[in-house]
């Protein structure tokens, strides 16, 4: 099919909502309205697209819906599209609309998804990265990243101010999946002394007597006063409130657990995510009116890119290297002791 034959496209939000997937719908409505091309949202991510559950788009509808977090076109999981009989009905569906081309806006997991229904289905398909978790590979960053930082810095300001006015550790646990980039970005804005994150667990598992050396020296080398620590998600068994009963009952530490949970994903997305969203919802129109298939729009280095999607989910864009240096020894009161008093 060439560009020139695109004339309606569907558009779905698909996996974990994230901050911004409103600000990335309404800027592929905008789009292909631009284009003089008709929209076609499907509700509930792949469920409605199994279930045909499809309804016509325009700008009217997407106004003024990027300063909300959630999706208006609804999302969800569906383990079911896994199977091939269900994006052939995807397929045939998709076909009953005469849709030409098809957006997904979601995560790794939706991006299998739009490969596997690639595999049965002759239109085109471009996927835009939407998810807090960041772990898409080809994208200097994912829409929703952004808000969910600054949802955990702002919670993490305000564990500190009564963790410090108690003297407490405070365990802060936060989302990402299987990726510690929430986990370094939320620990570097709000400064904790602590993080455990996936890629570093891999590395090195902490033990509970480092952790406890590692906080019992900070307090020495502080005297009164807090230890905050961020610890991503799946990374402890028991998670944070787990931890922070084995550091109270076998060390005698008073430590509080806190999830954060879902509310990284709510509230109003931050500017960055909202200009990101708009910006990668045009970008997916426009590459497919250059006629590529099987990508995502994606920024990288400060450039537009199209990156195949297999590439988003089998590579892996690494934590940067220079934050964990910064926050593991620069910013770190234990290693800073050592190296002026000799003690490693
Ligand atoms: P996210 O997109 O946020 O990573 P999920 O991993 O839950 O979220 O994936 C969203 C949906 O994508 C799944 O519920 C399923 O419908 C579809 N999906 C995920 N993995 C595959 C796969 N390997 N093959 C086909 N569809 C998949
Ligand atoms: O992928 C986004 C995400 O919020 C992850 O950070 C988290 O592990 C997962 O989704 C939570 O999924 P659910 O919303 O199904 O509980």
């Amino acid at each position: 099919m060439s560009s020139q034959t695109i004339k309606r496209i569907g558009v779905l939000t698909s996996g974990g909502d994230a901050p911004g997937m409103n600000a990335a719908l309404r800027a592929v409505v905008l789009a292909a309205e631009h284009y003089g091309i008709e929209t076609i949202a499907f509700r509930h991510g792949y469920q409605g697209l199994l279930e045909n559950d499809a309804m016509p788009i325009k700008a009217k509808d997407v106004l003024h819906i990027l300063q909300y977090s959630g999706t208006i076109i609804k999302s969800a999981r569906c383990q079911r599209f896994k199977e091939a009989d269900a994006a052939q009905e995807a397929a045939a569906n998709l076909d009953s609309h005469n849709i030409d081309a098809l957006v997904i806006i979601g995560g790794d997991g939706s991006f299998r998804g739009a490969d596997h229904l690639a595999n049965h289905w002759q239109g085109k398909i471009i996927g835009v990265p939407g998810t807090i978790d960041n772990d898409l590979y080809g994208t200097d960053m994912t829409i929703g990243y952004a808000t969910a930082v600054n949802i955990a810095m702002d919670a993490l300001d305000k564990i500190r101010d009564t963790a410090d006015a108690m003297d407490r550790v405070f365990i802060v646990e936060v989302m990402g999946r299987d990726a510690g980039f929430i986990g370094l970005g939320s620990a570097m804005a709000a400064g904790a002394e602590r993080m455990i994150l996936p890629e570093l667990q891999k590395e090195k598992p902490l033990t509970v007597a480092a952790l406890v050396k590692h906080i019992q020296r900070v307090q020495e080398i502080r005297g009164e006063g807090s230890y905050v620590m961020v610890l991503s998600e799946h990374q402890w068994p028991g998670g944070a409130v787990a931890l922070a009963e084995q550091l109270e009952a076998e060390h005698h530490l008073p430590c509080r657990p806190c999830l954060l949970g879902h509310i990284q994903r709510g509230g109003a997305p931050a500017p960055a995510d909202r200009i990101l969203a708009s910006e990668l919802g045009v970008h997916a129109v426009e590459l497919l009116l250059a006629g590529e298939h099987r990508v995502m729009a994606g920024k990288r280095a400060n450039e537009r890119v199209a990156v195949p999607l297999p590439d988003t989910w089998q590579k892996k864009n690494p934590l940067d290297q220079n934050l964990l240096r910064i926050q593991h020894e620069i910013f770190n009161p234990v290693k800073k002791n050592r190296r002026t008093k000799t003690d490693n």
